[in-house]
């Protein structure tokens, strides 16, 4: 189970010092959000603050969330300032496929996110070239709104086509995740819980952390942990 405080949340006087914080919770990922004020109505922070706040978080996967109608313009600058992975939506339509394969050739992560009125099938063409899909349980663009419980439906197709097929992409969620959610979540399936009011809200982030992992690992259900098996060490020629 990984928990990935979001810095929309944070205070953005002082990204560094508040990313130190994240990294001191113990929380695996840092996630970022990128938001461009056009594929939602809100502008956030860009590649330099991701290069300013990369050295104050060495530890941690830096998970780049990009709510832009143009993400190409951005996946180079965002891999050189230190992102370990990047997310782009799937409402972008066919575009889609080819911002895959751009960030696999920049040597990351890839995953692919869904918002809340989009059908859920509209990703299943991309599940064997993703490490993750992202979804969304608000509409993207602002923090601290209320968990669409219409969404864990989406969850669990995608727990079930992953067990169908055999795969081993994360299933992350992101928007209202408390406590409360962040259980529903894992029983519907998810691993990987995205939160930001819901943790930096919270008086001590570190025990924030400590506790959602806790009750997400309890709530999860048999056998999620199976596609976390050691992978085939590649041949060495
Ligand atoms: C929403 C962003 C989220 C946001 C979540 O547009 O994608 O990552 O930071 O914030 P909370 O957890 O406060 O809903
Ligand atoms: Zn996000």
């Amino acid at each position: 189970m990984i928990i990935a405080p979001s810095l929309l949340a944070a205070n953005f006087g002082r990204f560094a010092s508040e990313a130190k914080r994240a990294e001191r919770s113990k929380a695996e990922w840092l996630h970022l959000d990128i938001m461009d004020g056009h594929f939602v109505p809100n502008l956030s922070f860009g590649p330099e603050v991701v290069r300013i706040v990369r050295p104050a978080a060495r530890k941690m996967e830096f998970d780049v969330h990009l709510m832009c109608s143009k993400p190409e313009i951005l996946l180079e600058p965002f891999a050189k300032a230190g992102a370990d992975r990047m997310t782009i939506h799937v409402e972008l339509g066919e575009w889609a496929n080819d911002l895959i394969w751009q960030i696999k050739k920049l040597g990351k992560k890839v995953g692919i996110a869904i918002n809340p009125p989009t059908q859920v099938g509209l990703v299943e063409p991309f599940l064997k070239q993703v490490d993750l899909v992202l979804v969304m349980t608000v509409n993207p663009g602002f923090g601290g709104q209320s968990f669409i419980h219409e969404c864990v439906p989406k969850i669990q197709q995608v727990a079930e086509w992953r067990r169908e097929m055999n795969l081993n992409y994360r299933i992350e969620v992101d928007g209202g995740i408390t406590f409360q959610t962040a259980v529903e979540c894992a029983k519907a399936g998810a691993d990987t819980f995205v939160s930001g009011t819901g943790l930096f809200g919270q008086p001590s982030l570190r025990v924030a952390v400590e506790k959602m992992r806790r009750l997400v690992t309890a709530a999860a259900p048999p056998g999620i942990f199976k596609f976390e098996a050691p992978m085939v060490a590649p041949i060495v020629r």
